[in-house]
């Protein structure tokens, strides 16, 4: 075995760096540590309803008594808040300490708050990206919960691929729209999840319905062997209210209390 001693500094420096990743690996699975489940939403194309998922299921899951959190990950451009109508920032007792507030009973981390004005485009390369979901993991206090949903940007560059790689979730929902388009991206997205070792929880339809059609959901759950959960029907009462709209159209209720049966099954294997 190589000694200490016999290292050159770029073999010292490359050890350095696997130490600190898995310094970094371990606090972060550390401060995840008192949540039961952990969910991702997915998918390769954006404007499918990834947010308006992951809002929607977390607010259900509160409303059933569960401990719930929901984790905006889209760091440039989030917008779990502004479904939510939420604009109370987290509390920091002390410095590098943050503690979510909560809407709907949901408790709410997103990058949302700490930028000064929404309409400002955040440009940021890769590593700051990896870094800024890192840091706002690790200075979140969850407290204990029974779902953590995590609402993912679009693609499969470096926002998703960090939290296939570091937050270690139970797994990942994916979400497409019936169109063509929109089932090839989320078959890349299951091929990425795959390809990272990562476990596809099930499949959601949104904006199923007479206009865009609908069957994509079930093509890709047959092709890949995954659970279908559920089918979200193209809906105009998204656009009303202040509220997320499993509070105020039963329909869309039902749709949700049909993906969490299904979400639990899943969850139990
Ligand atoms: N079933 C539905 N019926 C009608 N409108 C919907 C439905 N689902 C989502 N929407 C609307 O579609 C728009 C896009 O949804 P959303 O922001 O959730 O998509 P996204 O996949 O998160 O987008 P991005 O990729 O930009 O993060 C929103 O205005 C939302 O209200
Ligand atoms: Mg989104």
């Amino acid at each position: 075995m190589t000694s200490e001693k016999q290292r050159s500094p770029q073999e010292e420096a490359k050890l350095n760096q696997i130490r600190a990743t898995f310094q970094k690996r371990k606090q972060i699975d550390e401060s995840l540590s008192n949540i039961k489940h952990k969910i991702g939403v997915y998918s390769g194309k954006g404007g499918v309803g990834k947010t308006t998922v992951s809002v929607n299921l977390a607010v259900s899951l509160a409303n059933k008594g569960y401990k719930v959190a929901i984790f905006d990950v889209d760091i440039d451009c989030p917008n779990v808040t502004n479904i939510l109508h939420h604009n109370s920032p987290p509390s920091s007792p002390k410095e590098g300490v943050f503690i979510p507030s909560s809407r709907f009973d949901v408790k709410v981390m997103s990058m949302a708050f700490f930028h000064e004005n929404e309409e400002e485009a955040t440009i940021w390369r890769g590593p700051m990206i990896t870094n800024a979901i890192n840091q706002l993991v690790l200075m979140t206090e969850w407290g204990e919960l029974d779902y953590l949903i995590v609402d993912l940007p679009p693609g499969t560059s470096d926002g998703p691929l960090t939290v296939l790689q570091t937050l270690n979730l139970d797994g990942f929902v994916i979400v497409t729209a019936p169109q063509d388009i929109s089932k090839l991206d989320a078959i890349r997205s299951i091929n990425m999840i795959k390809k990272l070792n990562q476990k596809v929880l099930g499949i959601i339809e949104n904006f199923s319905g007479t206009i865009f059609g609908s069957g994509a959901g079930k093509e890709i759950s047959e092709k890949f062997n995954i659970p279908m959960m559920g089918t979200l029907s193209l809906n105009a009462d998204y656009r009303r209210g202040n509220k997320p709209t499993v509070l105020t159209n039963t329909t869309v209720k039902e749709e949700y209390n049909k993906i969490i049966e299904q979400l639990s099954k899943e969850l139990i294997n």
